[in-house]
């Protein structure tokens, strides 16, 4: 006998903006089955987030910032200077006048790890973060 996988049904409210657009990027990548596509987000969204429910991760957390935002810097450099346990290395890039980018390689507790994405958040001048984290062997 071959093994039935189960599927769940259920309904989801979605703004009428975002069926536009999800359904003009479904075109334009050639995708017509919508449950196909909500199954590929979600096992996407999963992949993305499994390392917030192991116990040590590995990555790098990107961060886009506009230097001329007053203490930017300082408060960017404080965070890492208090997250060293985490931190393995950072590559400063100056993109343009006014933005600049932080590349952080980072291992260590995902507790912790949790913590210094929300110090991040909180500082000013700071306009994306973005991270890439898997379970550390
Ligand atoms: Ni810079």
């Amino acid at each position: 006998m071959g093994e039935e996988k189960v599927k769940s049904k259920f309904g989801v409210y979605i703004p009428s903006d975002l069926i536009q657009e999800l359904d003009a990027v479904m075109k334009g990548l050639g995708i017509e089955n919508r449950s196909k596509l909500f199954q590929e987000a979600l096992r996407l969204f999963i992949v993305e987030n499994k390392w917030s429910i192991v116990k040590n991760v590995t990555g790098s957390i990107t961060i886009l910032y506009n230097h001329e935002v007053g203490g930017v810097d300082e408060a960017l450099t404080d965070a890492q200077h208090t997250f060293l346990d985490v931190i393995i290395s950072t590559m400063h890039v100056h993109l343009d006048r006014e933005r600049c980018m932080l590349i952080i390689a980072i291992k260590g507790s995902s507790e912790r790890i949790k913590e210094l994405l929300g110090k991040l958040h909180s500082i000013r001048g700071v306009m994306l973060i973005r991270h890439v984290l898997v379970e550390a062997q």
